[in-house]
């Protein structure tokens, strides 16, 4: 692929790596591709980043034709820096186009560009322990007329930014969720298993709820039936009982998380039974009533392993264990960081050096 390259003139101071937060600051560059329908995808580039300027009709501002990913890139010890996964996000993203019917790339060309864009902004990758250059590649489309239809133009783009934790001043401070039991993210045959803007856009006022009551996400059950356990507002979630893992299973309607299939993949290695199955709110009350409940935690790239501290449902906390940080999910963290700050070595082909 031939990608062009327009330098920034204007590069930015970069920010203190001490407080970046998440997603706040972005590098002097962005990857561009555009899409006709009778051309195909054409003119990759890797241009300063900027606003876009868009048609008032562009579809993605009516309806909703957008998909993202987001992976991270991290610096090691030696300088090189590393991602973790990334051809897993790459097919993810053609898997979420395609349901969305957004023309899909060939998937050596999502590849090269990533590589040559984290390559050309590797001085954004920050390199305190804990920090990483967050990408986010996005593709929406922009046909200039109202109709609701397949689009015939399209832009994807990759942007990146450094970033501290998702949620707090530490990656480990133990999260209070609350399970949702009014508005359902996704349902079966819909887009749950994309990772699509609308799908979030439909989350939001049941996240801000949730805020308002001191809760960090929502749990969301199941759209059918309000029963069963789905996954978090940017994680999936695994859950320890009596010994065994417990996560729900890829339904169609909750992403598959690549930290989610890390985990399990490390989880087994150490000799755990993991069941990706059904798991009924109220098992899970069950065994929190029960004191069977030994850990909760939530997967997703932007938050790692993110310990779960209290669970509220129907107007009732429970506490899980005494609310810190537990055995498992601290080895769980210490494992997949490990393996990605390039700490420990990545038994599992994992990770891409550039
Ligand atoms: N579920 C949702 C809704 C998410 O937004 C995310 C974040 O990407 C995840 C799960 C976790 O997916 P991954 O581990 O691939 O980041
Ligand atoms: C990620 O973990 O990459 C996510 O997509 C979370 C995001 C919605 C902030």
């Amino acid at each position: 692929m031939d990608i062009k390259i327009i330098k920034n003139e204007n590069p930015k101071e970069k920010p203190p790596v001490d407080n970046l937060g998440f997603g706040q600051y972005f590098t002097d560059h962005m990857f561009v591709m555009d899409y006709k329908k009778d051309i195909g995808w054409h003119n990759a580039r890797i241009e300063p980043f900027g606003d876009l300027v868009m048609h008032p009709a562009a579809t993605v501002l009516h309806y909703g034709a957008e998909v993202f990913e987001g992976l991270k890139a991290y610096k090691l010890e030696d300088g090189r820096v590393q991602l973790f996964r990334p051809s897993d996000n790459m097919k993810r993203l053609n898997n979420s186009a395609e349901r969305l019917c957004l023309p899909q790339i060939p998937f050596e060309d999502l590849m090269e560009s990533l590589l040559k864009f984290v390559d050309h902004e590797r001085d954004w990758v920050p390199d305190k322990k804990g920090t990483s250059l967050y990408i986010r590649p996005f593709m929406y489309g922009h046909d200039p007329y109202l109709g609701v239809h397949t689009v015939e133009n399209c832009s994807y783009i990759i942007i990146a930014s450094p970033s501290g934790s998702y949620y707090s001043d530490s990656d480990l401070s133990p999260v209070k969720i609350m399970i949702e039991e009014e508005d359902v993210r996704a349902v079966r045959g819909g887009t749950g298993y994309a990772k699509c803007g609308g799908n979030y856009a439909a989350s939001v006022r049941a996240c801000d709820r949730a805020e308002d009551k001191g809760y960090s996400q929502v749990l969301w059950l199941d759209g059918v039936e309000r029963k069963y356990i789905e996954e978090v507002g940017a994680m999936n979630v695994l859950f320890k009982i009596d010994g065994i893992i417990v996560t729900p299973e890829l339904n169609g309607s909750i992403l598959d998380g690549i930290t989610r299939r890390s985990c399990i993949r490390v989880l087994k290695d150490m000799g755990y039974e993991v069941q990706e199955r059904k798991i009924s709110v109220d098992e899970l009350v069950d065994a929190m009533e029960n004191n069977k409940l030994e850990e909760a935690w939530g997967t997703g790239t932007a938050a790692i392993v993110s310990p779960i501290s209290v669970l509220a449902y129907k107007g009732r906390e429970y506490q899980i264990k005494d609310g810190g940080v537990g055995e498992l999910t601290n080895k769980l963290y210490e494992k997949l960081t490990g393996i990605q700050w390039g700490l420990i070595p990545d038994e599992y082909g994992w990770t891409v050096q550039i």
